[in-house]
């Protein structure tokens, strides 16, 4: 990443809904393909869903890595508000929006659940020690960290790798950070990524994971899903 904050600005991608994009680093928050599409697609269906699938009733314990525009938080907030499941959210963000970003994007509006603004900007904004208690479901922290700098081994079911790519931010997808992720997990737990690298794939089976490339969100072929086995 650049050491200049980029200049990410609103930027309607091809299911209407929005991203962040910025010129200066040529990056996008999401797919141009659609947003809401690939969030639901790599991180909602193939990840929350799937591990839904084996857990019985008991609540989902589940890690994002990059926050960002929290797009991936409010479909998994609406599949708890629909009565599907219930989540225990927790999120690293070193680098949080601003309350005017959020606005801009409007995915609440987007995703028709316009009664999630308010507790939405107030979970992505206001500072917390401690989780909010849950609504429809769902119980939400975020922690403004780096993922080097939290640790809580064994603890997840399901983890939404959502950092910048490599190319932006190789320093993300290296066995170090990995062997972090893999360790995070419960044996049996998933780690969701859009990334379908040959060498990100490499790296997380280098520290473990048994790596399945499934089909990818409109616009991709594959994307890849890490699961611990032990
Ligand atoms: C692809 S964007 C986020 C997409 C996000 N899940 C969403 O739906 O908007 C990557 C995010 O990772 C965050 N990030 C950057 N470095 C990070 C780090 N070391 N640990 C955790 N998150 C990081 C960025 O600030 C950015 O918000």
């Amino acid at each position: 990443m650049p050491s200049t904050a980029p200049d990410f600005r609103p930027y309607r991608t091809a299911d209407g809904s929005l991203t962040l994009r910025s010129d200066a680093i040529d990056e996008h928050y999401h797919s141009v393909v659609g947003a809401v599409n690939e969030s639901t697609h790599v991180y909602v269906q193939a990840g929350l869903e799937y591990i839904l699938g084996g857990s019985g009733d008991r609540p989902i314990d589940l890690l994002e890595i990059g926050l960002g525009t929290g797009l991936n938080l409010l479909l998994t907030w609406i599949r708890c508000l629909e009565g599907k499941c219930a989540v225990n959210y927790t999120a690293l963000e070193p680098y949080p929006l601003a309350r005017d970003q959020l606005l801009a994007l409007d995915h609440w509006n987007d995703l028709a659940w316009p009664g999630l603004e308010e507790p939405f900007l107030e979970r992505m904004t206001v500072d917390r020690s401690y989780p909010w208690p849950a609504i429809g479901g769902l119980t939400f922290q975020r922690l403004v960290l780096h993922e080097d700098q939290f640790k809580n081994d064994g603890s997840y079911d399901v983890i939404y790798f959502d950092a910048f790519g490599p190319n932006t931010q190789p320093e993300m997808w290296t066995a170090e950070v990995m062997a972090r992720m893999y360790k995070a997990l419960r044996p049996g737990g998933v780690l969701v990524t859009y990334c379908a690298k040959g060498d990100v794939r490499r790296t997380m089976q280098s520290v473990g994971f048994s790596v399945d490339r499934i089909q990818g969100p409109p616009g991709k072929r594959e994307m890849l899903r890490g699961t611990r086995v032990s």
